[in-house]
């Protein structure tokens, strides 16, 4: 830990070293405990460090709940989430207390859809597996019938959950010349649906009619196992499953057996249930499933900004004021 300031100022606990475009205002302004370590803060450390904070600074590894807020005490002001999702915070026991929660919307839109663009491509090109193929000295001659795989260009895409990230990854799939279906619990506008020529379609519907399906919806109880068993093999056998959202919106043996059998062509994940992967996941021994670290905004760019944002939102917390991304703004009201 680092403490990094004196007595006068306001005390808030850091879960991880975030880029300076954070962490330096943040120190700068704070009596500031930053967490050094690769790994995230073991839950009897974290609830230990927390204690008389003003502010917390968290990540999406870090549960905080009703424990957590209580741990840390009437005074705590502000809870900032570096992430757009929030599912590690049970936003309603902050609301109860009046503790606005920040997250950071917007930066990482196009990064994220770069890497789902990115694994969509991978997975129905079998890079990652021809890669594999080359390094393991299997690569002998030019093969007329070597990592077949189904067209990008022209193919259909649907897209499941169709905000920022699903219409930016919409964009790129223009630029494919596809077919572009989405499925939202909201239709979009129809000026949107023009603009990124999307067709909106019940799931059912989008599961069976496209060569690629892209996962962006929010982890909620109703989002959870959405893609269970039964939507799974209600795709298409070439199908290729995409999701940067968040692991457990896929039923993951559901996933492995769909694959084993398959019943859908391959999966790219950026996500999964649980994170990490266990090393002895049945779905790292098919080479029709890509698994790749949650690394969708990892540009030097993108988490630069989103360390800025989640800084931002702490200290407008601090200093009492309206954070400028709240998740919960009816603690305004
Ligand atoms: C998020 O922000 O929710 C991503 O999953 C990590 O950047």
């Amino acid at each position: 830990m680092v403490r990094g300031g004196d007595g006068g100022r306001p005390r808030v606990f850091v879960a991880r070293i975030i880029p300076d475009d954070g962490l330096g205002p943040v120190v700068e302004a704070c009596d500031a405990q930053v967490w050094q370590y690769e790994l995230p803060p073991p839950r009897d450390e974290l609830l230990r460090a927390v204690e008389g904070c003003d502010g917390i600074l968290t990540l999406l590894t870090d549960r905080v709940d009703d424990e957590l807020l209580e741990r840390a005490g009437p005074q705590l002001k502000v809870v900032s989430n570096f992430a757009v999702g929030y599912d590690n915070i049970d936003v309603p026991a902050c609301t109860r207390r009046g503790i606005p929660v920040g997250n950071t919307p917007g930066v990482l839109t196009e990064t994220t859809a770069d890497l789902a663009w990115a694994l969509l491509m991978a997975a129905a090109r079998r890079v990652a597996e021809g890669d594999r193929f080359v390094r393991a000295g299997r690569w002998r001659t030019w093969g007329p019938m070597l990592l077949m795989g189904p067209d990008v260009h022209g193919g259909t895409l649907g897209i499941v959950g169709f905000g920022r990230i699903g219409q930016a990854v919409a964009r790129r799939a223009m630029g494919f010349g596809m077919t572009i279906l989405y499925y939202d619990t909201h239709r979009a506008d129809r000026a949107v649906e023009r603009e990124l020529g999307a067709t909106f379609v019940p799931l059912d519907g989008l599961l069976s009619s496209s060569d690629f399906v892209s996962l962006h919806v929010n982890l909620t109880a109703e989002t959870r196992h959405l893609m269970n068993a039964q939507r799974l093999r209600s795709m298409r056998r070439t199908a290729v499953l995409v999701n940067t959202s968040r692991g457990p919106v896929v039923d993951q043996r559901a996933l492995f057996e769909a694959l084993r059998d398959g019943a859908i062509g391959a999966a790219a994940l950026d996500v999964t249930d649980p994170e990490p992967i266990a090393a002895d996941d049945p779905l790292l021994t098919l080479d029709t499933c890509l698994v790749v670290p949650h690394i969708a905004s990892a540009s030097w760019a993108t988490r630069g900004r989103m360390a800025a944002m989640a800084a931002a939102n702490l200290l407008a917390g601090l200093r009492g004021e309206r954070l400028p991304t709240p998740v919960n703004p009816e603690v305004y009201d």
